[in-house]
């Protein structure tokens, strides 16, 4: 039973406000956890509450976190601290809004977390075990690892958000990250090599070179693939974030500022295509913008044989991922939590993604914190893939560090999703 809540305005790793929360239960177990949040945000997600005013520049959350301590506290206090589903109805029915906007989906995804850590904690259960279906092994996710960084997480020295490096041939969790982290050495030496300043990181740990063209960060991270000793394609596929929704005009077109072109929905599916038959293209994520859903299809033609995953199309919302599925739109898609504002949502996003043939991969945001949990519900949810940024940073290591210690303790417990995890068409 839920005891008492407390909240505070912690920092996230861009130094922006966000919202920590302590849930109490009453045999003394307790859970905290302080929510991530984004910079590429999509139209259709759950609104952060901030501020406004002077402090930290308008982006303060003292009213979340008063939201959390008066009107959520007393509304949960009483509750069953493992029962997930009842505990996130009431948060939603005690909003009232759809996009939780009312009291902040900051906030209401604080209580969520912690409540869902301190239930693990009273049940004497690791996280991943505690949000399990009843017998699911719990599974290690393909990790999906950012080496360059563009958009709106590196100044948008390139239009194209991030290409990211999937070492689909390694057996392990641990070879894994291993690849991704001699890949990301690879690719700065090439950047070195190339009269490329590479001292700076991105928002998630990744490289933020100044490229002359989009493409040629393909052209950098296969060479960097080589350098690390790995081969393109069979060790380390690519994976590319386009954040389509970032550069799309109101007019429907698409404007690379970096080359100076402007594209259709059309010509942006024929470039990729192009990237595609050229480089080991194995994801592409909001290959088009959140409601170019014309674009959308033609793309998930066009582009057939990839995982098409979609982050601000489906923003881990249950109505727009059926729609996608209803129109065979995409085949995958990217779940994060804070993106829907309650922990139940997100995983019930998974389970009908799962039941529709679609991918999952499991996000942490731009501006994230040092919690581990993502990592736990990843394995417990079994969602196959994960993307968390880059192997630096250390709220990103966070997230690798919880999956490595997990695969070392769980040994042949736990299964390792490796290239599987792909949608069908790619295995
Ligand atoms: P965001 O970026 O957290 O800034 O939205 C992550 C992503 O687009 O996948
Ligand atoms: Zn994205």
């Amino acid at each position: 039973t839920i005891t008492g809540l407390l909240a505070w305005e912690a920092l996230d790793s861009r130094g922006k406000p966000t919202v920590g929360c302590e849930v109490r239960l009453d045999g003394g177990a307790t859970g905290r956890a302080t929510v991530p949040s984004g910079a590429s945000t999509g139209r259709h997600e759950a609104r952060e509450l901030r501020d406004g005013g002077a402090r930290y520049g308008g982006n303060g959350v003292r009213q979340a976190v008063a939201n959390v301590t008066d009107e959520i506290a007393e509304a949960v206090s009483g509750l069953d601290g493992t029962d997930q589903a009842s505990l996130d109805r009431t948060l939603r029915e005690l909003d009232g809004t759809p996009d939780l906007g009312r009291l902040g989906a900051n906030a209401v995804l604080a209580v969520s977390v912690a409540t869902a850590v301190a239930g693990a904690a009273a049940r004497g259960l690791p996280m991943h075990e505690a949000v399990a279906d009843d017998g699911a092994a719990p599974l290690l996710p393909l990790p999906m690892v950012n080496i360059i960084s563009g958009g709106a997480h590196s100044g948008r020295s390139i239009d194209v958000q991030d290409f990211l490096a999937v070492p689909v041939g390694a057996d392990s969790f641990a070879d894994a990250i291993e690849w991704a982290s001699r890949v990301r050495a690879g690719t700065a030496e090439e950047l070195v090599s190339r009269g490329l300043p590479v001292a700076l990181v991105a928002d998630e740990g990744g490289l933020g070179p100044l490229l002359p063209t989009n493409r040629s960060a393909l052209d950098v991270l296969v060479a960097g693939i080589e350098r690390a000793g790995l081969r393109p394609g069979d060790d380390v596929g690519i994976a590319i974030d386009v954040a389509a929704t970032q550069f799309v005009r109101d007019d429907g077109r698409y404007v690379l500022a970096t080359e100076d072109r402007e594209l259709t929905a059309d010509d942006l599916v024929e470039e990729l295509a192009a990237w595609c038959a050229a480089y080991p293209i194995v994801s592409l994520e909001d290959a088009l913008a959140e409601d170019d859903w014309a674009g959308w299809r033609t793309g998930t033609e066009r582009l057939a044989g990839r995982q098409l995953l979609g982050d601000d199309l489906f923003v881990t919302n249950p109505e727009r991922l059926q729609r996608g599925i209803d129109e065979k739109v995409g085949n995958a898609v990217l779940v994060k939590p804070n993106q829907i504002g309650t922990l139940d949502t997100a995983r019930s996003v998974v389970r009908t993604a799962h039941a529709a043939g679609y991918a999952t991969v499991l996000s942490a945001r731009s501006g994230e914190t040092e919690d581990d949990w993502l990592a736990d519900l990843a394995v417990g949810w079994r969602t196959g893939q994960i993307k968390v940024g880059s192997t630096t940073r250390s709220e990103r290591t966070a997230k690798w560090n919880r999956l490595l210690r997990l695969e070392s303790e769980l040994g042949d417990r736990a299964e390792y999703a490796g290239r599987a995890a792909l949608p069908h068409a790619q295995r």
